[in-house]
């Protein structure tokens, strides 16, 4: 029956997972998927996470199924986190949310709804380049997938002037933008301020429909409400957002799949309608959430104590990634003199740094040297410790040098 499948290619992210695990070199370092470490390479759980799960263990929760829009509760949180207490569509009750699973789950939930009911062509413009796994979702929702400029090769900053270029005069008016709220994934660059400001108004003339991926809340700046400024700002410009959030990161949630969808409506009867429908959307895919990193997302956004300390625990983790960025350009640029300018390990923000290094370079690091990245360059800064950084960026030296 299935003698005429072919054989798919691996995944560009955890294809390289896999390749890692395969690897018996006790040297092996794997900077490929955006997983946060701890100093001693480890996965971390986070204390307020494991405080929420103590919590949640005394109250003996029932293993019912939750509503078809998930535990209500997490999403007015959720939402709040990311519009802000003073947002005026959330006070307004125009904002209309369901729990996803996680952000990939959000981002085809939104997907889904759009190319239902979005009432223009399906078009969608995402960065370029954007996480490998945009394509596939727009793709495979029935959008078309196109791309604006944003990272320029020659500069390794953002390509400003054709991004507005592509916004202004290339996308048709109401094609869906795809923009990452912080801490762009793969290249680590964010648009300031006032470019945000800018990208806004143009969406605005333009009829953009701004579709926001915010899959790191807290990771770029160490700040949750520093972070939201690009989705705060388009709201308070008055536009109708969609929005992805993912909790996988900036709480460590990866594995639980914790995540929210939501949509700015005009009224709240809009939304009630925007709600039946994303019901409609969502039960035929997999009927209702999961319960369990749900519980442990609301009860730390929910308890004053737990939330101050998830706040510290995201800046701890942000700042041993801006301090892994100090020590890799201090050991190539100083130490090892190697070829090229380094800057943009130290100037990228969030998670990733995109080093330039060309996809020959990354398979001969990963053959010769057991050390793993995507294949763009793409280095996950997480992977990196006391114990592994000398040894990564000699290889790096090696690679460089050829
Ligand atoms: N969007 C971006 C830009 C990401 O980097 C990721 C990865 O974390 C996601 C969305 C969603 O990931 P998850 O489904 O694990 O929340
Ligand atoms: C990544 O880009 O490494 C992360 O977003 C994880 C993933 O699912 O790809």
């Amino acid at each position: 029956t299935w003698s005429a499948v072919p054989a798919g290619p691996p995944d560009p992210i955890l294809g390289v997972s896999e390749a890692f695990k395969a690897d018996k070199d006790p040297r092996k370092i794997n900077l490929g998927v955006g997983a946060y470490r701890d100093g001693q390479g480890k996965p971390y759980v986070l204390d307020c996470v494991k405080k929420a799960e103590s919590f949640l263990e005394a109250s003996k929760p029932d293993k019912e199924y939750l509503p078809i829009t998930g535990l209500g509760e997490f999403t007015k949180n959720a939402v709040k986190l990311a519009y802000g207490v003073d947002s005026a569509p959330l006070k307004d009750g125009s904002i209309s949310a369901t729990q996803s699973i996680s952000g990939t789950g959000a981002l085809r939930i939104g997907a889904a709804f759009l190319a239902r009911h979005y009432p223009h062509a399906k078009v969608v413009y995402l960065p370029n380049p954007s996480w490998g796994n945009h394509t596939p979702i727009f793709r495979d929702s029935g959008f078309e997938v196109r791309k604006y400029a944003y990272f320029d090769p020659e500069t390794l900053g953002l390509k400003f002037e054709a991004l507005k270029a592509d916004l202004l005069t290339n996308a048709p008016e109401h094609s869906v933008v795809l923009l990452h709220a912080c801490a762009h994934n793969p290249t680590g660059i964010d648009p300031t301020p006032e470019q945000w400001a800018e990208i806004s108004d143009i969406c605005k003339e333009r009829k953009l429909f701004p579709f926001f991926d915010m899959a790191y809340q807290g990771f770029a700046s160490g700040s949750t409400s520093r972070d939201a400024f690009a989705v705060r700002h388009f709201v308070s410009q008055g536009h109708q957002i969609a929005l992805a959030q993912s909790f996988a990161k900036n709480m460590g949630l990866y594995g639980e799949r914790v995540g929210a969808f939501s949509l700015v409506t005009s009224d709240p009867a809009e939304k009630a309608r925007v709600d039946s429908q994303l019901k409609i959307v969502i039960r035929p895919m997999y009927s209702n959430p999961p319960a369990h990193g749900a519980r442990i997302a609301n009860t730390i956004l929910s308890n004053d104590e737990l939330y101050a300390e998830w706040e510290s625990e995201v800046k701890g983790m942000a700042n041993r990634i801006i301090d892994m960025r100090e020590k890799l350009y201090g050991i190539l640029t100083n130490d090892l003199k190697t070829p090229g300018e380094w800057g943009h390990i130290k100037s990228q923000i969030g998670m990733f740094s995109f080093t330039g290094l060309k996809k020959e370079q990354t398979a001969a690091l990963a053959e010769k040297a057991h050390v793993y990245m995507t294949a763009d360059g793409r280095i996950s800064m997480a992977g990196l410790n006391a114990g592994n950084i000398t040894y990564f960026a000699e290889s790096v030296d090696g690679a460089v040098r050829g």
